[in-house]
């Protein structure tokens, strides 16, 4: 990712936007798909383990694995507004001394981030144009399980994607989104040593959740 496109991103990611995140958040839950992924993720082992979530927004796979029990809650997220939202709702909720915050490109950071048991990248891969890079980067970092939301490649989802990056090129930012192909996310994870152990899917997304092989 080029700086221009993660100081595009944290723009779109930004203060008010985290807020009113966290507003609907507090009030209705997590989204859908990412309740899909957080009932896939969560069991008895999450009691101790460790979690890296990449581009977690407001935090809620984080919530949720330190309501479960996990032990060590990192977040690397491009928006410095994202983290701070996390970050006061993890004190908040009273995990904050489990919890650790880095803010930047998760690529850039990734040599400095831990190790965990499970990492996480809940609608990221669409925000990143070199999605091997991406996930082989990130799955390394899993020693247990890799959860990731994706867009589906539907011509529906693929319409509202391509208007949306038009509004992008006319505001002129370098941020896109994109539709990798389900297939070549999949190809990269099982190379990092993955095999997949729970697939569900909404209108929009794709929920994937991988096991360490
Ligand atoms: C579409 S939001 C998803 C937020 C949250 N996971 C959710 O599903 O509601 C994408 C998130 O990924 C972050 N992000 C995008 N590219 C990133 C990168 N290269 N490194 C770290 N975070 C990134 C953004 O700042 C934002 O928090």
């Amino acid at each position: 990712m080029t700086c221009a496109h993660c100081c595009d991103a944290e723009k779109l990611f930004n203060d008010r936007r985290a807020k009113r995140e966290l507003r609907k958040y507090r009030r209705k839950g997590p989204d859908k798909s990412t309740r899909l992924l957080i009932d896939a993720l969560l069991g008895p082992e999450t009691a101790g383990s460790s979690l890296l979530d990449i581009g977690g927004g407001v935090g809620a796979i984080q919530h949720a694995s330190a309501r479960a029990g996990a032990s060590a809650i990192t977040a690397a997220d491009a928006s410095q507004a994202y983290v701070e939202v996390c970050r006061s709702e993890a004190e908040r909720r009273g995990y904050g001394d489990r919890a650790g915050y880095h803010v930047g490109d998760f690529i850039e950071m990734a040599e400095d981030l831990p190790d965990a048991d499970v990492v996480t990248l809940d609608r990221v891969v669409c925000c990143y144009p070199d999605m091997p890079r991406l996930v082989g980067t990130s799955a390394a970092k899993a020693g247990r399980l890799y959860g990731l939301v994706f867009p589906r490649r539907r011509w529906p989802v693929r319409a509202v994607i391509a208007v949306m990056n038009v509004f992008e090129a006319l505001k002129r930012t370098t941020f896109r989104v994109f539709v990798h192909h389900p297939e070549e996310i999949d190809a990269a994870v099982r190379a990092a040593g993955f095999e997949r152990t729970h697939e569900a899917k909404t209108f929009v997304w794709q929920v994937m959740v991988y096991s360490r092989a």
